[in-house]
């Protein structure tokens, strides 16, 4: 016996997606700054849906909840519960955490009761012990690690050697050593009064801060004659007064920035490499502008950097680019056009090379621009790395540019001292290892058993953990010092090799100081690794595993979410190959399992591209084949007494439906999902990727993850006839488009989620069966949803008054604009109106033989309702538009507080303008009403004298990408 669990009846959306788009905006101690993945989900999503598929929905409580109120209020409980769960203040708050997990237990017990004469009761059913969780597509970790918060043994399993390593350091390996206090010799000596109390892995991190430090002075021995400081002399202050106060004292270097160079093509030039500089501009903070000015003498240039606004802004701005944005490349001597087909060859035949363009120094406040000297350039250019990776980059690669400029090897992605720098820090590692497992046993802290892959944790098992978190700074260091890395001269600082799911071509890179403090050193990878890592749960022993989802038996009785890859979107594997060739040289000794193949594994990955599979069709058939296995395997082994949850990344720029409901990839994937045994519960929206702003793309770019809430098909689930599933669907759609419209579900978000119980309908059946005895297709099912979807929003217009269901159908044909008088008052008729009435109701204009609508910034800004004696739903709706575009949500709260009950009508005919709009493409129109629904809560509480307005995250201006 299962009770029906929240996600499958209602969920707070509203919160959820605020705290998604804020999270956006937290870049310290967020666990993603652990190591970079690509396309990580929100922490607040994920802990939201596992919660709300954990706990029961009170519509399966009769006894508990009898009255449909009841329930509605034991809802709104657990919906309080989840919206103080997202929000990332709460993620360590263990008062709002117990919460959420006492209320997983108290539903867990229930189903134990229930489920006490199950044949396998005591081992199913133990009301002593939680099911355990597992996500078998755990990448970046989201998932698990939140999963492990709730209280829930976590398993995190992924074909990805890096996804399988990131999930050990943030499940696996903090709950073996939490309360341990650390073991370097410094935090031994300091003897205060009070013993330190080291929670969770506070100890561990604190060894990772020390060890770390270590690494980067030994590094410092090594290789710091690489990276000198630059002494500022009365020869540089001639030509720049500006650096008098540094005069005799030697500045840090914190970046070099390099641009590649070709040989010129005219041959008057021909010896001299020319520059490739996509900018000029080094900083264009205002009052700190800086900027390079190449010279031009003796047949030859040389570089300047000059302070200030440029004369020719334009020109620093472009570099030596030939013009607009993606255009090539103008020789600097001559002017001569250099386009790609003459840089590809040239790169090819290793003709390219770099020159140095500027350096960024440490001042006494702020960065200090210099000018190259030739001293600098020749101690980088003479590098000599030793026993740098070999391995191949893939031929080709979703993503990938770099081959077209003769990189073959991950290698050729980095400068001769970034090789020598990042096999200095790997090979570091293991020698940290070992320090650190002398210092445990000079001390007698443990005894040195066996390695942590043995589930130790004596000296050398706690060597190798440290040894984990010290490789993924090396990983973390590795992104921010390749030759993909380039300077942001607004923000004055370094950008990351992955600041999107790709390997393009950079011409103008940015060389980090790996010894300094500065983004892009060693000590500021450390840093933000052991602040996430002070923070983790490092609470119930956790498991991550290397395992292909297709062939899993891990999910056996666990609850399941996971977040499969989408299609073609991201090549993790390729990608990926980036940090295993560091990480393998580090970590091989400590998880030699993982780290056994020479590069990260392909063939099995499950992603449609085509440059693995030869053509599209067979890179379609593989994705298909695979996930609908991996779907089996989670259908058949899942626990029954909870839903699974899936994440399926949606794509609204591929909607090939007016509605924006279906899509090529959506609609295949749902087959497959459905194909492997699953029926359909739910399906939320969920703004996992973007903030919640609707700027500019259309009215229904938003969702961009939709969860499927799913469970095993029944075996005797009978079959249906093409009729009998409409008639269903006409009986069951109604009810459930109400419930999502008092759950106050977005009306962008709308349509997406009533395809949930549609779909429920749909796969409640073994087939469905058309007049010819052929099965309905998940796409012809879909489009009988979404028309059955449509007809109900429509006779809910039965609701409103004549006037509003008047203007419902006029706005359908013509909008605002103008329309013939006689055919508005034919209309009129069958409405049971007039359109002298409505001109008296004030929404309508009349002259001259035409008729429209008054938009809602014409309407009279002294309107009162409590004095309209022919009020309508059209006026409530235009009217909260007006005043919530010209006053905000405390102005349209006190129109609500005169309006009363009668506001609600506005809310419901906001749903169906919405549907209206956004049919007949009026995106302007849709976010109006869209907005209105949204901020509907806020102006509620608003009405009731609720106090200030809350200010949402839009207006906090907290929107940004966390992909480091
Ligand atoms: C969308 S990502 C998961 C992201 C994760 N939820 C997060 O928040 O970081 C999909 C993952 O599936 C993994 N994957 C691809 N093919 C797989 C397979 N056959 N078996 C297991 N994992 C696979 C990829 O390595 C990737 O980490």
């Amino acid at each position: 016996m299962t009770t029906k669990k929240l996600i499958e009846v209602a969920l707070p959306l509203e919160a959820i997606n605020k705290a998604c788009a804020r999270e956006k905006s937290i870049r310290h101690g967020h666990p993603s700054t652990l190591h970079l993945w690509w396309a990580r989900r929100p922490l607040a999503a994920a802990r939201a849906v596992i919660f709300a598929q954990m706990v029961d929905d009170p519509s399966g409580l009769p006894d508990l909840f009898p009255t449909e109120k009841k329930q509605e209020k034991e809802r709104q409980r657990l919906f309080k519960i989840i919206e103080d769960l997202v929000l990332w203040e709460n993620t360590t708050n263990e008062t709002v955490l117990q919460a959420a997990r006492e209320e997983i237990w108290t539903s867990w017990r229930r189903a134990c009761a229930e489920n006490a004469d199950h044949p396998r009761a005591k081992e199913l059913f133990d009301r002593k012990k939680l099911p355990a969780f597992h996500d078998p597509f755990a990448g970046g970790g989201a998932l698990p690690l939140e999963a492990q918060r709730l209280g829930l043994e976590s398993y995190a399993s992924d074909l990805n050697p890096i996804a399988v390593l990131i999930n050990k350091a943030m499940i696996e390996i903090p709950p073996k050593f939490a309360g341990k206090p650390p073991v370097n010799p410094d935090s031994r000596k300091e003897k205060t009064l009070i013993a330190k109390e080291w929670k969770g892995a506070q100890g561990l991190a604190e060894d990772v801060r020390f060890y770390g430090q270590w690494m980067r002075d030994e590094a410092q021995k090594r290789i710091g004659h690489l990276y000198p400081k630059i002494e500022v002399t009365d020869e540089m202050v001639k030509v720049r007064p500006d650096l008098k106060k540094y005069v005799g004292q030697k500045l840090t270097v914190i970046a070099w920035l390099w641009a590649r160079t070709v040989k010129s093509p005219n041959p008057a030039f021909a010896k001299v490499d020319v520059p490739l500089a996509s900018s000029f501009m080094l900083s264009t903070k205002v009052g700190k502008e800086a900027y390079v000015e190449p010279v031009i003498e003796n047949g030859d240039y040389r570089f300047t950097v000059k302070v200030g606004k440029p004369k020719d802004a334009e020109g620093a701005k472009r570099g030596t680019k030939s013009g607009s944005s993606g255009s090539s490349f103008l020789c600097l001597m001559s002017g001569t056009p250099m386009p790609f087909e003459y840089l590809r060859p040239e790169a090819k035949a290793g003709r390219m090379g770099a020159r140095l363009m500027a350096m960024v120094a440490e001042g006494d406040r702020g960065r200090v621009y210099l000018a190259p000297t030739p001293e600098m350039e020749a101690i980088a250019l003479h590098a000599k790395p030793t026993d740098a990776p070999e391995t191949d980059l893939p031929a080709k690669a979703l993503g990938f540019r770099v081959q077209e400029y003769g990189m073959t090897k991950w290698r050729d992605l980095f400068t001769s001292r970034q090789l020598v720098a990042l096999t200095t820090f790997s090979d570091l590692v293991g020698e940290a290892r070992e320090l650190i497992k002398r210092d445990i046993l000079a001390a007698g802290l443990a005894d040195d058993k066996k390695p942590l892959r043995d589930g130790a944790i004596g000296a050398t098992a706690y060597a190798d953990a440290v040894g984990v978190y010290l490789a993924c700074a090396v990983g973390k260091l590795s992104d921010y010092n390749s030759t993909i890395c380039s300077w942001i001269s607004g923000g004055q600082t370094m950008r990351n090799t992955f600041g999107r799911q790709a390997i393009p071509m950079v011409w103008d890179y940015a060389e980090a100081n790996v010894l300094s403090d500065s983004t892009g050193g060693y000590l500021s990878c450390i840093d933000q690794v052991r602040r996430v890592l002070n923070e983790f749960p490092a609470s119930v022993q956790s498991i991550s595993q290397q395992t292909d989802a297709a062939l899993q038996s891990v999910s056996v009785n666990k609850v399941v979410s996971t977040d499969p890859p989408y299609y073609d979107n991201i090549g993790y594997a390729d990608l990926s190959d980036f940090f295993y060739v560091w990480m393998r040289r580090t970590l091989k000794p400590v998880f030699p399992d993982i780290f056994a193949t020479l590069a990260v594994p392909k063939a099995e990955e499950l992603v449609a591209t085509r440059f693995r599979h030869g053509t599209k069709e067979k890179a379609e058939t593989f994705f298909l084949n695979g996930m609908t296995l991996a779907m089996h395997r989670i259908a058949e082994q899942a626990h029954s007494a909870f839903p699974v949850t899936i994440y399926y990344a949606f794509k609204q720029a591929e909607s090939d439906e007016a509605d924006g409901t279906t899509n090529t990839g959506w609609d295949t994937f749902l087959a497959a999902v459905i194909a492997a045994g699953f029926a359909i519960s739910g399906t939320w929206p969920m703004r996992t990727e973007m903030g919640n702003r609707m700027v500019g793309s259309g009215t229904n770019a938003l969702a961009s993850s939709i969860i499927l809430v799913c469970r095993a098909r029944s075996a005797t689930a009978p079959t249906a006839t093409r009729r009998e599933f409409v008639n269903t669907l006409k009986a069951e759609l109604p009810a459930a488009l109400i419930h999502l419209q008092r759950g106050n579900i977005a009306p962008v978000d709308l349509a997406q989620a009533a395809i949930g119980p549609g779909m429920a309908v749909y796969t409640r059946y073994a087939k469905v069966l058309d007049a010819e005895g052929k099965s309905l297709t998940v796409r012809e099912a879909l489009a009988l949803i979404n028309q059955t979807l449509d007809e109900a929003l429509a006779e809910q217009e039965g609701d409103f008054d004549a006037d509003s269901r008047w203007a419902l159908t006029w706005f359908e044909q013509s909008g605002f604009a103008e329309g013939e008088y006689g055919l508005a008052e034919q209309l009129s008729k069958s409405k049971n109106t007039s359109v002298a009435g409505m001109v008296e109701a004030g929404i309508l204009e009349s002259k001259r033989g035409k008729v429209r609508l008054y938009r809602a910034e014409e309407l009279p800004h002294d309107w009162d309702p409590t004095t309209d004696s022919r009020l309508t739903a059209w006026e409530i709706v235009h009217h909260l538009i007006r005043v919530l575009a010209s006053g905000g949500e405390s102005a349209a709260g006190e129109l609500v507080a005169k309006l009363g009950a009668k506001a609600e009508t506005g809310r419901e005919l906001c749903y169906r303008l919405y549907t209206m709009c956004e049919r007949n493409k009026r995106a302007t129109d849709a976010l109006a009403y869209n907005g209105l629904v949204q901020s509907w809560s806020e102006i509620m509480r608003l009405s009731r004298g609720g106090g200030k307005p809350v200010a949402t995250s839009a207006e906090s201006g907290l929107f940004g990408n966390n992909e480091e």
